[in-house]
C-alpha cells in the first residue's frame, strides 16, 4: 500500500527529462531537517556530515548526485549496504533531499593541514599496514582509496584518535573457542546452522564447525589503535588532509 506512489513518479519520469524536487521552499527544508534530525541523524551524524553513514553534506555522493538519485536512495536505501530502504512518502522524501541540498554549501572547503606531508605520515605511522590505498597495504582494516569522497574532516580526524566512537558492524570481532580448544578472533562473515565463518586477524577467510565452539563473544571495540598520542596536531591535521583527498578521479565536487 505505502509505495504505490512510486508508480505514478516513474510514470511521468520519461516526459519530464531531469527531474526536479517539487519541494523546496523554507519551509520543506525545516520539515526535510526535522525528518532527518529524528531518522537519518543516528547514521549520518546530527548535521548529516558523517557517521556510521557517508557524510551527506560536502555535496558528493558516490551512488550518485542528481536529486533523482537522491531521491531513490533515499526511498529505496541502497541494496547490499546498512542504508535501509525508508517507506515515506514521496513529499516527505523531496523535503529531505531539500534538506540535504541545504547543507552543502557549509562543508566545501578542504580541511587545513598539508595532503602531501600527510600521505609521508600515512606511511611513517603504519598506516598501510592494515589500509590499501590504490592497491597498496594490508586488507585487515577498510580500503580507504576514495575515503575522502564520503567522510567529513571531523569524521576522519575522530577515526584516527577515537577509533572506538564509530565502529561498523562489518568490523566488530567475534571470539571464541573452536572444537580442539584453540582460540579464535576474526571479522564475523557470515554464519549458519553449522557453520561460522570469519575474516581471521591475519586477513584470511576461515570456517568452522558450529560444533563444539565455546565462550562466544562479541567485542565492538575498533581493531584499529587509538593514534591520540602518537601524533603531533600538525601530523594530525596533515593527515586529515590527505585522507580527505582520497577520492574518486573525475569525481570532484558536482
Ligand atoms: C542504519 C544506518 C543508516 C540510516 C538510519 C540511514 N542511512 Fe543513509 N546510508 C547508510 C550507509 C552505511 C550508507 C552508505 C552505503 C554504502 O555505500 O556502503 C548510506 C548512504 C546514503 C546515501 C547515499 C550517499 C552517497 O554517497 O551516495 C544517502 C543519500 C543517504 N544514505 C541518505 C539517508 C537518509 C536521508 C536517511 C534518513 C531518511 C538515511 N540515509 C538513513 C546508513 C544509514
Ligand atoms: C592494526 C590495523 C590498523 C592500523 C595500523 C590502522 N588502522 Fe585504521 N582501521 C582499522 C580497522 C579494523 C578499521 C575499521 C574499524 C573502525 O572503524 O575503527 C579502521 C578504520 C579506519 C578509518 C575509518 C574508515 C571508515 O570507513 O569509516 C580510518 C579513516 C582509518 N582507519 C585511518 C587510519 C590511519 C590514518 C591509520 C594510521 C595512523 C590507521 N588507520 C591505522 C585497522 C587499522
Amino acid at each position: 500500500m505505502r509505495r504505490l506512489w512510486l508508480l505514478p513518479l516513474a510514470l511521468c519520469l520519461p516526459a519530464v527529462g531531469e527531474v526536479q524536487n517539487p519541494r523546496t521552499s523554507a519551509a520543506d527544508v525545516a520539515s526535510g531537517a526535522k525528518t532527518f534530525r529524528s531518522h537519518c541523524a543516528p547514521c549520518h551524524g546530527y548535521n548529516g556530515t558523517g557517521g556510521l553513514g557517508p557524510n551527506l553534506a560536502a555535496g558528493r555522493f558516490y551512488h550518485g548526485s542528481t536529486d533523482e538519485d537522491l531521491f531513490n536512495n533515499i526511498s529505496n536505501g541502497i541494496a547490499g549496504t546498512e542504508m535501509p530502504g525508508l517507506f515515506y512518502s514521496a513529499d516527505r522524501v523531496w523535503q529531505i533531499v531539500a534538506y540535504i541540498r541545504s547543507l552543502s554549501s557549509a562543508e566545501q572547503a578542504a580541511p587545513p593541514g598539508d595532503a602531501k606531508r600527510g600521505e609521508e605520515v600515512f606511511a611513517s605511522k603504519g598506516c598501510s599496514r592494515c589500509h590499501q590505498v590504490d592497491g597498496q597495504g594490508g586488507e585487515l582494516g577498510p580500503d580507504l582509496s576514495q575515503i575522502g569522497a564520503s567522510r567529513s574532516a571531523a569524521y576522519l580526524r575522530e577515526s584516527i584518535v577515537k577509533p572506538d566512537a564509530e565502529v561498523s558492524p562489518r568490523y566488530w570481532r567475534v571470539s571464541f573457542e573452536d572444537g580442539q580448544g584453540r582460540k579464535v578472533q576474526g571479522f564475523l562473515l557470515n554464519e549458519d546452522t553449522y557453520t561460522v565463518q570469519l575474516i581471521g586477524m591475519n586477513g584470511a577467510l576461515e570456517s568452522y564447525d558450529r560444533a563444539g565452539l565455546k565462550d562466544f563473544a562479541i567485542d565492538k571495540r575498533s581493531a584499529m589503535p587509538s593514534y591520540g598520542g602518537a601524533l603531533s596536531s600538525q601530523e594530525l591535521d596533515d593527515l586529515v588532509a590527505y585522507l580527505w583527498s582520497l577520492r574518486p578521479a573525475g569525481r570532484g565536487s558536482k
